[in-house]
């Protein structure tokens, strides 16, 4: 049997250290390694969409019978439904002066075409007419606080 000296036991043990070192670095030796997921990638920034409807009242299919009989009634139909439905308009009750200030709202703000003096004086007078101020709110029908 061969005599087992110091030059051998370090030889067989820096081999050995040599191998493990190398098997260590081959992955050999570790369990299975977390995968690396990256992170989701953030999502696209679609630019925002313009929506050339933004800000316009919807649409409607009202007619002039959607608005109460009366003298104006036609002028103030054709005049006042080209951009929104008549609830607009009867959701409201104004004083003359008011409806004036709508009037001119719609003018100024909103781009409505002119309007000639007479006609604007016969929408103003069905808007009134048709249209008061009323009392509102929840007390409005409170037979107690008549
Ligand atoms: C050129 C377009 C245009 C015309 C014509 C027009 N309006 Fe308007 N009106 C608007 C727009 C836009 C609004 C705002 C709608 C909204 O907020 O959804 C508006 C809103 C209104 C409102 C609601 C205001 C409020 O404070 O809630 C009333 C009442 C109104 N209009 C009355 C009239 C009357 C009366 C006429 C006719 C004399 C008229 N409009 C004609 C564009 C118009």
């Amino acid at each position: 049997m061969t005599q087992l000296n110091i030059t051998h036991v370090v030889v067989i043990s820096l081999t050995a250290v040599f191998l493990l070192v190398a098997l260590d670095r081959a992955g050999e030796l570790r369990g299975p390694q977390p995968t690396y997921t990256p992170p989701a990638a953030p999502a696209p920034v679609v630019a925002a969409v313009v929506d050339p409807d933004k800000g316009k009242p919807p649409p409607h299919n009202d007619t002039v019978a959607d608005l109460p009989d009366g003298n104006g009634r036609e002028v103030t139909f054709y005049t006042c439904t080209a951009c929104h439905g008549v609830a607009l308009i009867k959701a409201q009750g104004l004083t003359r002066d008011l409806w004036d200030s709508t009037f001119d709202l719609m003018l100024e703000r909103h781009k409505m075409a002119p309007v000639k003096p007479e006609e604007r004086a016969e929408i103003l007078d069905y808007l009134t007419e048709q249209f008061p101020p009323r009392r509102r709110g929840r007390n409005a029908d409170n037979p107690f606080l008549k």
